[in-house]
């Protein structure tokens, strides 16, 4: 089976072809094509809504043909169409689902409705031989989540942030620092020259019997930390606030990701969304992994941030249980 896929849900506007086995369930990604507008919202210091949309609407049928063209297929031979349909900016949202509308219809092709975490999440069925039910952690710049994956598409949340995602508390104290955004991957390679001891740091584990998370406490006691300094006229080492903060972020998430565990009973943790490119979480999951005796899941750094491949490897799973959309499909800002 070969699928289309679309999605435009922030700042990335990407599509991709999947050839799926049928019987053995193994995807081989045909074409990933990803069109980013970070140089864009970067001018703005985050995202703006409005100028996303408009860039959506002018990249989505260019990148698309470009997909069928890398995978060597025409439109024809395309099976199925998946879309990425909730949660994300809503205008953004809307233009890649008017967009896989049009063409599913025109087309006569099944077009299929696919949940962006769930996405996240299926990127990592690309390279492991992994099956549900196992837990997950969606870790990107506008979610953090813990996820109990019960089957391909069955996905209750246990865990969340009750404000800031992990990816934009790492943005906007970049920002601060005078870092570009989206500023996680500056400070990623930042952190690998600092002491992560030299200062310390609030968890964003919320003390109590919840899997929640608050990086909005940590995000400020970061910023406080750098104007304090600054009036002080203290020098300020980057490198040393990024390891602080990042080991921070990565004993926070570690702490929460355990007592699911020991809650749940699973011996397979799948961690995703583009905060899982940060090298530091992923040797820090890995030994947390290898401690607790389980399989540990991470895409590779071409599927942990936004695009389309995982779209349709999540679009497989909903078509095989006959979550077909219809010519009315919206898109939802909300998970
Ligand atoms: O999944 P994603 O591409 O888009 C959303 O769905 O939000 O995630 C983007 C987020 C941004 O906050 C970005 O700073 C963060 O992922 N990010 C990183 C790294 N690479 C991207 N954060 C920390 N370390 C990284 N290496
Ligand atoms: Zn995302």
């Amino acid at each position: 089976m070969l699928i289309l896929a679309i999605e435009s849900s922030c700042d990335e506007t990407a599509s991709a072809i999947a050839f799926v086995d049928e019987k053995t369930e193994k995807f081989e990604i045909k074409s990933s094509v990803i069109a980013s507008q970070i140089d864009i919202h970067a001018l703005y210091g985050g995202v703006v809504p409005e100028i996303a949309s408009r860039a959506h609407a002018e990249a989505l049928s260019k990148i698309t043909y470009e997909a069928l063209d890398k995978a060597g297929i025409e439109l024809k031979d395309v099976d199925a169409i998946a879309v990425s349909y909730a949660p994300g900016l809503i205008g953004a949202l809307l233009t890649g689902v008017n967009f896989a509308k049009g063409l599913a219809f025109a087309n006569n092709k099944p077009l299929i409705p696919v949940n962006h975490i769930k996405g996240h999440i299926a990127a990592s069925y690309i390279e492991n031989d992994i099956k549900p039910p196992f837990l997950a952690l969606a870790a990107s710049g506008g979610h953090t989540s813990i996820i109990n994956v019960k089957s391909y598409t069955d996905f209750e949340t246990i865990g969340r942030t009750r404000d800031d995602a992990v990816g934009e508390c790492f943005d906007k104290i970049a920002r601060v620092m005078g870092i570009c955004y989206p500023g996680g991957a500056q400070m990623d390679k930042l952190a690998q020259n600092g002491n992560k001891d030299a200062i310390k740091f609030p968890s964003a584990a919320v003390s109590d019997d919840t899997l929640d998370y608050s990086f909005s406490g940590l995000k400020t006691a970061v910023i406080n930390y750098l104007h304090n300094a600054e009036q002080k006229k203290e020098n300020i080492y980057k490198e040393d606030v990024s390891a602080s903060l990042t080991r921070t972020i990565v004993e926070s998430v570690i702490t929460k990701l355990e007592k699911a565990i020991d809650t749940l009973g699973y011996d397979t943790l799948v961690v995703a969304g583009g905060v899982a490119a940060n090298s530091h979480l992923r040797t820090g999951l890995k030994i947390f992994a290898e401690k607790k005796n389980i399989n540990l899941a991470i895409p590779s750094l071409c599927y942990c941030g936004d695009n389309a491949a995982m779209i349709a490897v999540q679009g497989y799973y909903e078509y095989k249980i006959g979550n077909i959309a219809s010519t009315d499909l919206n898109a939802v800002a909300r998970p």
